[in-house]
């Protein structure tokens, strides 16, 4: 008899089209479940934390939430922000404060073109584009260090200093990481992107250490590029892309525009690792709350569903993760899209596709 693989995860949908998107995920996987003949299984927990808890108890979180949590096989994140709380408060109150506080130090982002949405990108009509943007996650520019002070000084004399962290450690397992996903697609190509002609400490220490490693990788092809080029190539030699490593800020930007030009930054997925699985690690849209269009039934589902094959790859579950790719790529190739790629769905009829599909 099979056996079965039950896992539990923590489903934290935060604010705005966060609750819809998580929910589109948590029905595309309980439908997957459904269908496995009970061999596999997921209990989920959703836990109410951002900008309304916020308005209620003053905190993101609760006090003993991150404790909570450790005991979960993976969370399940929508996004967090909303008009009413200061952004700064809301990312480093909930969504920063689980990423460094579980050393989720690796964001996988992977910059997947669908059949079916049109890219802005005239190239991608007759190119195959593929690639993964790998993010430092726990320093760098995010480090959170810094101040603000001599606010007494007057209005217009506040002096604030925000300093960029980067580590030897940090840049080290980053770009080991990188390599290694490299030696397992079909390009063997790892992209460095710094800025290190302006930035000359951390971004040098990084490029130092990028050398280093690829010594040890010489069947990996390496490039460094620095980020202000590195955007242009996204857009005019995207075919030369595999794996593109970079600095917290850097990649972040750059993933947002890798979404853009497959379509939306509604399709994009991502992974929080916490790659030696002390904590757990964490799976969400690279998408923001999208105030302008929450509560219409109408975001994108599919960035947050994405996410969710990434968690199943990182339960094992390579097979159901693939057959939750192709569900994504036939809804798309059968036109049931949302208007951020041109369409007239709504999330619940992408949903409902997206099920359906996952029986092929
Ligand atoms: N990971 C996170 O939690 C995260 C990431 C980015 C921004 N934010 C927060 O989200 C709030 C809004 O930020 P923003 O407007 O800069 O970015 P955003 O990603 O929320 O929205 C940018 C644009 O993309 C569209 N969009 C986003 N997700 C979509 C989806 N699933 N389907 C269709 N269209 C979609 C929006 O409608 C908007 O036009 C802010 O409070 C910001 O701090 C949170």
């Amino acid at each position: 008899m099979a056996q079965t693989r039950h896992f539990r995860i923590a489903a934290i949908p935060g604010d705005g089209v966060g609750s819809e998107v998580v929910d589109a995920g948590r029905q595309v996987l309980d439908a997957l479940a459904s269908a496995s003949h009970g061999t596999l299984g997921f209990t989920w927990q959703e836990f109410p934390w951002g900008s309304d808890f916020y308005a209620r108890t003053g905190k993101m979180i609760d006090d003993d939430g991150p404790e909570r949590l450790r005991e979960f096989d993976a969370l399940y994140f929508g996004a967090v922000g909303w008009p009413t709380v200061p952004d700064h408060v809301s990312l480093w109150g909930l969504r920063l404060r689980l990423c460094q506080g579980f050393d989720q130090w690796a964001n996988v982002r992977p910059v997947h073109f669908l059949p079916g949405v049109t890219s802005p990108l005239r190239k991608a009509d007759t190119t195959e584009l593929d690639w993964v943007v790998v993010r430092e996650n726990s320093e760098g520019e995010y480090g959170g260090f810094g101040g603000r002070n001599f606010s007494a000084r007057g209005r217009g004399g506040e002096v604030a200093v925000q300093s960029a962290v980067f580590t030897e450690t940090g840049c080290e397992r980053i770009i080991r990481f990188a390599f290694d996903l490299a030696r397992t697609r079909s390009r063997r190509k790892v992209s460095s992107v710094t800025k290190s002609n302006a930035q000359q400490y951390g971004m040098v220490l990084w490029d130092e250490v990028f050398e280093r490693v690829a010594a040890d990788y010489p069947d990996v092809e390496t490039e460094s590029v620095l980020v202000d080029a590195m955007s242009a190539k996204f857009v005019l030699r995207p075919e030369e892309l595999s794996v593109v490593v970079a600095s917290n800020l850097n990649a972040d930007i750059l993933s947002d525009l890798g979404s853009a030009l497959a379509g939306s930054l509604g399709l994009a997925a991502s992974a929080n690792l916490n790659p030696e699985r002390r904590y757990p690690s964490m799976f969400e849209p690279v998408h923001g709350s999208a105030p302008d269009i929450a509560g219409r039934g109408v975001c994108n589902p599919i960035g947050a569903v994405g996410s969710a094959a990434l968690m199943l790859e990182h339960f094992g579950l390579d097979e159901e993760a693939a057959r939750v790719q192709r569900a994504i790529r036939a809804t798309c190739a059968q036109g049931v899209l949302t208007a951020d790629v041109g369409g007239g769905a709504s999330t619940k009829d992408v949903t409902s596709a997206l099920i359906d599909n996952l029986a092929d």
